[in-house]
């Protein structure tokens, strides 16, 4: 009896310990991303808005009639300008946690009051407190963290709104942005009838393991925007260290870059990650920048402030851009280990959206292109690796390859879709896996990520306007 009293201990102690090891610190390579994948960025609450929170409940596996086991989704929901047969807006999420200030402003609200609809915005399971189920081990993540699983939860919300009397003959639009308009794409084609149709901006359509093009519309963009004086000290502070690096004197460029004393300078996949590091934190701007606030051009100027000297200049931006931490912590093994951690101590995002990555979508951002300034130093396999160190065996570059291909196939990648309206920018680097002109996409010059969704505004470019005037009406007469 004492003896499998201990045994049972044994077993059982080296589990709790992980669950109650501290947070580690996030490295910045990590920060980078969580900031890549957050949502659109929208304007603060100004004025009371009567959003609510509500929780539906979802079956854990949508498509096992045989495992009843269920969880809570949550929504925010907006239901002041709702008459009776009104129309119902759905905003999707996306990867990131949902807020009120999604539903509440934009052109999307706007166009909820003026068909009198109620607006909502879903949580996609295993992001924001719409968690399926704990932990967020690989095999409950294998099993339940999909695409179609997280469409089949949006129908699932939809059939239970519609089970309130007066929403029974209520039309339902989705729009969608980034990995969410890929949502609200798949949706009309998957389940046409439960929609009348999409928005989707800047929807990623199709899966790739090497999304090298990402980089390069991310230097066009500060070329196009910043000058070309600005990609060139990007491109040639990046060439100055990645020689120091590669002549042996990685001990200077640690110092210069004032890298945390535990980077291996010698180790090539603590050099992909800083270097990888730097390309996410130039992108973070571009992804979101407003040509009409002339952003890159802006931050163009700080980082000339910051030095004559371009290398100089590099260092110090990075470090401003990342909250001036007392040293830059990029270790390869950190964010594998900080992953590991995050599967038995949930943080809100990032593990899950990683996960998708490595099982369906790809989308690494490698410094494949010759035609970028971020260098030649984070390969693919730096992501790959990720992949399998944190997700196991079944997550090689090989069997990576294998399920994005999978993907491709379900979803039939490129298309046009009927009744979808996509949008896209011109310099957001996400538009490279998207609809374009053939699939009768609108392009809206100089523009970045999910630029659309605002207002109709005074500052809008021509294209701009013309573009949110075409899905307001595309949008009336999908519910006429
Ligand atoms: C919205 O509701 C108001 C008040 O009930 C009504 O006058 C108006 O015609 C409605 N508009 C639409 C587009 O249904
Ligand atoms: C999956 O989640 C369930 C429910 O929380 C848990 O009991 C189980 O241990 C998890 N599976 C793994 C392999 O972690
Ligand atoms: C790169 O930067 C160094 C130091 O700031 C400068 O001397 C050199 O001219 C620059 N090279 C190019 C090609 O811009």
């Amino acid at each position: 009896m004492k003896y499998t009293l201990i045994l049972v201990l044994a077993l059982v102690a080296p589990l709790a310990y992980t669950a109650s090891l501290p947070k580690p610190e996030i490295p910045a390579f990590i920060q980078s991303l969580k900031d890549l994948r957050r949502g659109p960025p929208r304007e603060p609450i100004t004025k009371r808005v009567n959003a609510q929170t509500r929780w539906i409940t979802q079956k854990l596996d949508n498509f096992d009639d045989d495992n009843e086991a269920t969880w809570e989704d949550r929504i925010i929901i907006n239901e002041d300008n709702f008459v009776d047969g009104s129309p119902i807006f759905i905003y999707l999420g996306g990867e990131w946690i949902i807020k009120p200030e999604d539903i509440a402003s934009g052109l999307l609200a706007d166009l909820a009051k003026e068909h009198n609809g109620t607006i909502l915005t879903t949580e996609h399971r295993f992001f924001g407190e719409s968690i399926p189920i704990k932990p967020l081990s690989t095999e409950n993540l294998s099993k339940y963290q999909n695409v179609k699983q997280a469409l089949a939860d949006v129908v699932n919300v939809i059939k239970v709104l519609k089970e309130e009397d007066k929403y029974k003959d209520s039309k339902v639009v989705v729009q969608g942005c980034s990995y969410s308009a890929t949502m609200a794409t798949w949706l009309k084609k998957l389940y046409p009838d439960v929609i009348v149709g999409s928005w989707a901006s800047s929807a990623p359509l199709e899966a790739k393991v090497n999304f090298r093009e990402f980089m390069k519309v991310v230097g066009q963009a500060y070329r196009e925007l910043g000058g070309d004086y600005c990609y060139d000290i990007i491109d040639n502070a990046t060439s100055y260290y990645e020689n120091l690096f590669y002549n042996g004197e990685g001990a200077q460029a640690k110092t210069e870059l004032n890298l945390c004393s535990n980077f291996d300078e010698d180790d090539e996949q603590d050099q992909w990650q800083y270097f990888s590091t730097v390309a996410n934190v130039f992108a973070n701007i571009a992804q979101y920048q407003k040509p009409e606030n002339y952003d890159l051009a802006q931050y163009c100027s700080v980082l000339r402030s910051f030095s004559d000297n371009d290398y100089v200049a590099l260092s110090k931006f990075v470090q401003w851009r990342l909250g001036y931490p007392a040293c830059v912590n990029t270790r390869y093994q950190g964010a594998v280990n900080y992953y590991l951690w995050s599967k038995d101590n949930y943080d809100g995002d990032g593990l899950a959206w990683t996960f998708q990555t490595c099982s369906e979508f790809g989308w690494f951002q490698s410094s494949g292109s010759r035609s970028q300034p971020f260098g030649t130093n984070f390969p693919v396999t730096l992501y790959t690796d990720i992949c399998e160190d944190v997700f196991g065996s079944d997550y090689t570059e090989a069997k990576i390859r294998a399920l994005i291909k999978e993907t491709n196939a379900d979803f039939g990648g490129i298309e046009s879709v009927e009744n979808v309206y996509f949008t896209q920018g011109g310099l957001d680097p996400w538009a490279k896996v998207g609809a374009g002109v053939a699939q009768g996409a609108t392009i809206i010059p100089q523009a970045s990520h999910c630029s659309d969704l605002g207002s109709i505004s005074a500052s809008d470019s021509a294209a701009l306007r013309a573009s949110k005037e075409r899905v307001s009406e595309l949008i009336a007469q999908w519910l006429a």
